[in-house]
């Protein structure tokens, strides 16, 4: 499956018409690179509306108390919808573990090992997030972690998600789907790239020349 990586209002409703995204994810540098010093909630709101699936809105304070208010504040905004992004830490996971006890859709993010996905699975996690992207940049490859991950979901019988973000290129979208990702959150302009392929374009091209050309010399 595949989640939008935005929170672009416009942007999600032009690709939500192709009938592809099952979510969306957002995160603080998302919404401030796109939207600067946008008023949350009514971008989440904008959000919810041209989408369908979990929306994620991630937690931007740091200790237990200012997480777990801020999760519940965005939990009431539309509670079948909204899903928490918890910062993986010691502090998320306590936070998570409150959360999922009131049954709250949860996504624990910013994970780059198979032992912090493993943890916040356990805690009841709905989704874990892998950054592919990150994970590479560190020198490790993110493959295995994404295998392992999903190995021991199933095998533990585990109900969280892997979604795999931090996607750079299209090859990553490939590989995170072949290694057991349920999703992949795809940023926009890598989701466009997945349409083209110029043997696609040459094709349709020679089928309605000839189309239009037919009966002439
Ligand atoms: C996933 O949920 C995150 O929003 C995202 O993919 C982070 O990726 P980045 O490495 O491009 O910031």
């Amino acid at each position: 499956m595949l989640f939008l990586d935005s929170s672009d209002p416009a942007e999600i409703k032009e690709i939500s018409s192709w009938g592809v995204l099952s979510g969306v994810t957002t995160n603080p540098l998302i919404i401030s690179r796109e939207a600067g010093d946008v008023d949350l909630e009514q971008r989440i709101h904008e959000v919810i509306k041209v989408s369908t699936g979990h929306v994620s809105v991630e937690l931007t304070t740091e200790t237990e108390k200012e997480m777990l208010d801020e999760a519940l504040g965005y939990h009431e905004w539309n509670p079948k919808r909204v899903c928490v992004k918890i910062p993986f830490s010691e502090t998320g996971l306590k936070v998570l573990h409150q959360l999922v006890q009131r049954e709250v859709l949860t996504n624990v993010t910013c994970m780059m090992s198979f032992n912090q996905a493993y943890l916040a699975a356990l805690a009841g996690a709905t989704y874990v997030s892998l950054f592919s992207g990150r994970i590479r940049d560190m020198g490790y490859d993110v493959r295995p972690v994404i295998r392992e991950t999903r190995a021991i979901l199933d095998r533990e019988e585990l109900s969280s998600r892997i979604i795999v973000g931090s996607v750079r290129h299209m090859m990553d979208v490939n590989e995170a789907l072949m290694d057991g990702a349920h999703i992949v959150t795809v940023p926009p302009p890598i989701l466009r790239k997945m349409l083209w392929n110029p043997r696609t374009e040459s094709t349709i091209r020679e089928f309605n020349d000839a189309w239009n050309n037919r009966g002439k010399k």
